[in-house]
């Protein structure tokens, strides 16, 4: 069994992006018995986020999301980043071993003043906290998306850094996991689905609400008697990414894309696939949004489980920075 950590930014409700990049694997690696870390990157969103009531918000959400998604606190150690300060102090420790070339070659610090965002050194420092958070419970699988990879690897860096320049072996360098079948999964507009482009899809949303976002998905202008490529329309992509492709209503669904008339006689359009989308996702996500439901109607539930999940954290992060504290000379 391996030391699992991961986290996400809480920058408001998850998304199918979110449960098919990140969120599943969570839930695989938790039932195949690892040792969870989940925590919620709140530090990292207030690099960019400047309102306090909607970070609190969002922070609550998050919580409620993983726990709606199926994350057991019985199996999985649930926290927020600040209630483990050991990790800031970490990530000083970690930063007096950075080269400033390392986080010059970091694209995410790029992308986001691209973005609009204003260059603050959180924002560039961004990286070593993150090796902090996966360093800090000694974690050796991080479950992520294709765009923290390179964040995974500065991580490997800065522990063999601090290694090498204290001449220890306080640091186990992590690998990072990319979601089996990992492709990118669109947006309603058909591009890569993300919170910043707007495109997402939310799988709590209330069933009417619901129904039309899947409705609005971008096809292109093929008739129902017209044969069509699965493989490059967004509503079957994510239908496949949900279900998965051996699932019999996936290999269905592309049989009658390619062959509209052999399903009836008044063919198969894109609206029938999004009807076939909306039950999917209504019968896949059917136990987490029951369970979502009544975790919002109870707040003294989501603080207890964060509280367990801060304390095995932080006996765990304390281990770790006492260790790299002696390795320097601070004590
Ligand atoms: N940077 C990650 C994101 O934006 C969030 C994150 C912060 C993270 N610390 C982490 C992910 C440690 C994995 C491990 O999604």
């Amino acid at each position: 069994m391996s030391r699992v950590l991961s986290g996400i930014q809480p920058s408001g409700q998850l998304h199918l992006g979110n449960y098919c990049g990140a969120i599943r694997q969570f839930l695989d690696l938790q039932a195949a018995g690892h040792e969870m870390f989940v925590f919620v990157a709140s530090y990292h969103a207030l690099t960019t986020q400047r309102d306090p009531a909607v970070l609190r918000a969002n922070i609550h959400q998050i919580v409620v999301d993983y726990l709606a998604f199926g994350l057991d606190p019985a199996r999985t150690n649930i926290y927020v980043q600040q209630d483990v300060p050991e990790v800031t102090e970490l990530a000083w420790l970690l930063s007096c071993v950075c080269p400033i070339s390392m986080m010059d070659k970091a694209v995410s610090y790029k992308d986001k003043i691209e973005k609009g965002f204003s260059a603050n050194i959180a924002l560039y420092t961004y990286p070593i906290l993150q090796a902090a958070d996966i360093l800090a419970p000694q974690a050796e699988i991080v479950p992520v998306g294709k765009d923290q990879v390179q964040h995974i690897e500065i991580t490997r860096d800065l522990a063999a850094r601090f290694n090498h320049e204290f001449q220890v072996q306080v640091f186990t360098e992590p690998a990072h996991r990319l979601a089996p079948d990992a492709d990118v999964l669109p947006g309603i507009d058909g591009e890569k689905m993300s919170k910043s482009y707007g495109n997402t899809i939310d799988p709590f949303l209330e069933e009417k609400a619901l129904r039309k976002r899947i409705m609005s998905i971008k096809t292109d202008s093929k008739g129902v008697q017209d044969a069509k490529d699965p493989d490059t329309c967004p509503v079957f992509r994510i239908a496949r990414a949900i279900a998965g492709k051996a699932d019999q209503r996936i290999l269905d669904l592309a049989a009658k894309y390619r062959d509209p008339s052999r399903h009836s006689p008044e063919g198969f359009g894109y609206g029938h696939a999004k009807q076939t989308l909306f039950e999917l996702v209504l019968d896949h996500f059917g136990p987490a949004r029951g369970r979502r439901a009544a975790l919002m109607a109870d707040p003294g539930h989501i603080d207890a489980v964060l509280r367990a999940g801060a304390a095995v954290a932080r006996a765990r992060a304390r281990m770790t920075v006492d260790e790299a504290r002696r390795a320097t000379g601070l004590a």
